[in-house]
C-alpha cells in the first residue's frame, strides 16, 4: 500500500464554543495546557505518519499555524490548506484533494481526542485494505450523535442523530479512506445546514457496494467542541500526568498529581490534584482543586478554583465563592474590589456566559 497522509481539520465555525472563538481557533484551546490541536498531531506522529495537511480557515489559520509550525517538534510535516468557508467535513476533503493526491489518509477532525492514539486503526487499515474504514464507540445516548448500523464486519447505514437509534455505536472523529472518496464527495450536495456531510459520502460509498468497515475504540474519545466536554476532556487528560513540581511552592501545599511548570510560583496555597499550573502563573493564598488547567501567565489571589480552564494570562481575585466549571479566555480577569456601592460590574464578549451563585 502507498504511504498514508494526513489530514487534520482545523477550520470551521466553532459556535458552540463562542465567545472563545470569537478571537481564538477552538483548536487552540488548551486541555491540560497543550492546545487540543497538538494531540492529534503527535498521534499522526506516533502512528508514523510523516505527511500531513492541515485544514485551516481564514479567520484563525494564522493563529493555527504560528503554534504548530512546520511540524519538526511533533515529528511531522506539516502542509496548511486553506479552505475558504466551512462548508462541511466533505467540502474539506476535497480541498485537500490535490495535497492528498492519490495516497490513502486518515482524517482526525482537529478538536477531538482519541485516548491511545491512531495506531491500530492505521493496522487494521493496512492489513484488510477497504475503501474506507471508520471509527466506532459505544455510547449511552446514540441518537446526539451520527450512528452506524453494521452488518457480517460492514458498515451498512449511517445515521445522522437518529430518532429511534437501532445502535449505540457513534461515530467518532476519526476515519480512514482511499481516493474513492473524492468521488463520493463530489456527488453529494449540502446537507439542511449547508454542509457537505462525510456522513452522506461515506453512505454513497457504501451504497456505490464500495467495502466500509467499522472499527471499535477500547479507550475513552472525547470532541471537545462544547464548554462541557472540553471540561471533560481536561478531566480525562488530568488523570493521566505525573507528578513534577519546577515552581516555587513558599507555605503551600500540594496533594496528588499536580504540575507546577518553571517559573510559577504560589504563596499560601493548596493545591489539590490533578492539575498543572503553567509557567510564570503566580497563586497567593487560593485553593485550586482538582481537575484544572491554570495557563501560563495566569494570577488567582486570594480566590478558589475547581473544575476550570484559565488560558494564557487569566486572572481570578478575591472571590467571596468558588469559581468552578468555567473556562477563562486569554487576559480576562474576574475579581471584587472593596468600592461602594456593592454592585456588579461587567465587561463581557458577545455570547459570553456568566453564572452566579
Ligand atoms: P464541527 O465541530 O462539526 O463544526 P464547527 O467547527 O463549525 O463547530 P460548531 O458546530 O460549534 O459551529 O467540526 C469538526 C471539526 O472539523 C472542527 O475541528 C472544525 C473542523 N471543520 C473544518 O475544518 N471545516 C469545516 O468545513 C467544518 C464544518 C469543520
Amino acid at each position: 500500500m502507498q504511504d498514508l497522509k494526513g489530514l487534520i481539520l482545523s477550520g470551521g465555525k466553532g459556535t458552540r464554543l463562542r465567545p472563545i472563538t470569537h478571537t481564538s481557533a477552538k483548536q487552540l484551546v488548551p486541555v491540560a495546557n497543550k492546545p487540543v490541536l497538538f494531540y492529534g498531531i503527535e498521534a499522526m506522529g506516533q502512528a508514523g505518519i510523516e505527511d500531513v495537511g492541515i485544514i485551516i480557515a481564514p479567520e484563525t489559520g494564522e493563529e493555527v499555524k504560528a503554534a504548530a509550525g512546520d511540524g519538526s517538534r511533533f515529528g511531522v510535516k506539516l502542509t496548511y490548506l486553506l479552505q475558504d468557508e466551512p462548508l462541511g467535513l466533505a467540502h474539506a476533503v476535497l480541498t485537500a484533494q490535490e495535497f492528498l493526491s492519490d495516497s490513502p489518509f486518515v482524517m482526525y477532525l482537529g478538536d477531538n481526542l482519541l485516548q491511545g492514539g491512531i495506531a491500530d486503526l492505521v493496522a487494521a487499515f493496512r492489513s484488510s485494505e477497504p475503501d474506507a474504514l471508520i471509527l466506532l464507540t459505544q455510547v449511552p445516548d446514540p441518537e446526539h450523535y451520527g450512528v452506524a448500523e453494521l452488518n457480517d464486519g460492514r458498515v451498512v447505514q449511517l445515521v445522522e442523530k437518529p430518532l429511534e437509534p437501532h445502535t449505540d455505536l457513534a461515530l467518532v472523529g476519526v476515519y480512514m479512506f482511499t481516493p474513492a472518496v473524492y468521488d463520493a464527495a463530489k456527488s453529494i450536495t449540502p446537507s439542511g445546514r449547508g454542509e457537505l456531510e462525510i456522513t452522506d459520502a461515506i453512505q454513497h460509498m457504501v451504497d456505490g457496494g464500495r467495502r466500509v468497515e467499522p472499527h471499535i475504540v477500547n479507550g475513552w474519545w472525547k470532541d471537545t467542541g462544547r464548554l462541557e466536554d472540553m471540561l471533560a476532556a481536561n478531566r480525562l487528560v488530568l488523570d493521566t500526568i505525573d507528578s513534577r513540581i519546577e515552581g516555587e511552592l513558599a507555605e503551600s501545599q500540594v496533594d496528588g498529581r499536580v504540575v507546577i511548570e518553571p517559573g510559577a510560583r504560589l504563596e499560601r496555597c493548596a493545591v489539590r490534584g490533578p492539575a498543572v499550573i503553567g509557567a510564570g502563573a503566580s497563586l497567593i493564598d487560593c485553593y485550586v482543586g482538582p481537575y484544572t488547567a491554570v495557563g501560563r501567565g495566569c494570577t488567582i489571589e486570594n480566590a478558589e478554583v475547581e473544575h476550570s480552564i484559565m488560558l494564557e494570562g487569566a486572572a481570578v481575585r478575591n472571590l467571596a465563592g468558588r469559581m468552578e466549571s468555567s473556562l477563562l479566555g486569554r487576559n480576562v480577569t474576574i475579581g471584587r474590589d472593596r468600592r461602594q456601592p456593592r454592585a456588579y460590574r461587567f465587561m463581557v464578549g458577545d455570547n459570553s456566559e456568566i453564572g452566579i451563585l
